[in-house]
């Protein structure tokens, strides 16, 4: 088990749907909710019926920075999260403490509250952290509900053995939080090292890039980073050796990645040749269609009231030279055609005209930045046009299809 000191980084970032059934032990989650969010995890709380009767839903609000989620049936919930999606806008699904009644539900598909409705819908990984007593442990009924959990890939973590609540001795106690921290990084750790895209190499760009006027001002656009960097991550989650070259962003930088930030678009262009060659080059950056044709080292002045000529170049496009580097072409290149009108056909002339494989067209008329992202997916065999979702959604629907895409290639 990798001791989470050793990797602090890796829980940055991941988010964790954490259901919180009914045990004496659901008195240590707050702590564990402490200690994943010092490690930068975020931590969205379902609390059950019975685990309410442990710790309220308060101090887990307190904690965790967000709503608790109790109510299957509560329309506020249904409407701003529904229970489908609570279950799959997680990285992973932690059920701590569980219980054997958790268990046997989650074992037999039972869907009666919003906690096993989330566990039933979610496509998730699931780990659990069992909690009960000692006898419950080891009944027969337990251990098969475990086996079949354990069949279907479900993480365990614990129990350790030592004095229960109850008065009794033996296994059945809840994995200490520190264990539960550690074996969180341990999935993700190993998750990357054996995932599908492990031993390929990914090159992503994301963010706008800021191209100097003179030494005080700069062209820019409104790109966020939000979607180049959640397409660097869904690659790295999978295994692919990743390097993400940035402009400059308000996103954190990913902690499994090699990051090359950069300010103008001749940087970025020279960045994605020095990781040159690669497997992968997604391009997602919203590069400035121009430069200033020539530097100026001191400020322009004001003219007193006559207007400015600025003369401007066009900048090298990285997703073409990418595109047509004869032998060091990467497999699969993959560029953004952000459009505010014919969103498909602007998008199938950009991949002809780019020499990409495929496009990811999407519609900028709302503007950039915001956290959903609708979009068509455009490759030789036409447009596949997805519904709106979360942009980390679509990160981890296109590095399915490009997973699928590398392994048939
Ligand atoms: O031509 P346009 O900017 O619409 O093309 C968008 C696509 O081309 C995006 O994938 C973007 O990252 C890429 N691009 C580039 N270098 C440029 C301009 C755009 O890589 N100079």
């Amino acid at each position: 088990m990798v001791y989470p000191g050793t990797r602090p980084t890796v829980l940055k970032n991941r988010r964790i749907l954490l259901i919180v059934s009914g045990g004496i032990a659901a008195v240590k989650i707050p702590d564990l909710i402490r200690r994943l969010r010092e490690r930068g995890a975020s931590v969205r709380c379902v609390l059950t019926e019975s685990g309410a009767q442990f710790v309220t839903p308060m101090s887990l609000a307190a904690l965790s920075g967000g709503k608790v989620f109790q109510d299957l049936f509560s329309l506020t919930d249904e409407s701003e999260m529904g229970h489908i999606n609570l279950s799959r806008e997680a990285d992973i699904v932690l059920v701590a403490p569980a219980t054997a009644n958790i268990m046997a539900k989650m074992a037999h598909g039972q869907a009666d509250d919003l906690a096993t409705t989330a566990l039933l819908a979610t496509d998730k990984p699931v780990m659990i952290a069992p909690s009960m007593n000692v006898k419950m442990w080891e009944h027969s009924a337990t251990k098969a509900n475990l086996a079949t959990l354990q069949d279907r890939d479900i993480h365990v973590v614990g129990p350790g053995a030592g004095d229960m609540a109850c008065g009794e001795v033996g296994d059945g106690r809840m994995a200490e939080v520190m264990d539960i921290v550690a074996a969180l990084t341990d999935f993700f750790v190993s998750r990357a090292a054996l995932g599908p895209l492990s031993g390929q190499s990914a090159l992503v760009t994301s963010g706008p890039t800021h191209e100097p006027i003179d030494p005080v001002r700069y062209i820019a656009n409104r790109s966020s980073g939000k979607q180049g960097h959640a397409i660097a991550r869904a690659l790295a989650d999978l295994g692919a050796n990743v390097t993400l070259v940035t402009g400059p962003t308000q996103e954190p930088d990913p902690d499994n990645m090699t990051v090359v930030a950069v300010e103008t678009a001749d940087q970025m262009l020279a960045a994605c040749t020095a990781a040159a060659p690669v497997d992968i080059a997604v391009c997602a950056a919203a590069v400035a269609d121009w430069r200033m044709a020539e530097s100026t080292t001191s400020k322009i002045k004001k003219t007193g009231g006559a207007s400015l000529q600025l003369n401007l170049t066009e900048n090298p496009d990285i997703l073409t030279t990418l595109s047509k580097a004869g032998s060091s072409r990467p497999r699969l290149v993959i560029g953004f055609a952000a459009e505010t009108e014919n969103i498909i056909d602007n998008g199938i002339a950009k991949r002809d005209s780019k020499g990409c494989d495929w496009i990811v067209a999407n519609d900028v008329s709302a503007g950039f930045g915001g956290d959903d992202n609708t979009v068509h997916l455009i490759t030789e065999e036409g447009a596949d046009s997805w519904p709106t979702l979360s942009k980390k959604a679509v990160a981890d629907r296109l590095a399915t299809h490009i997973t699928d895409h590398i392994k048939k290639s």
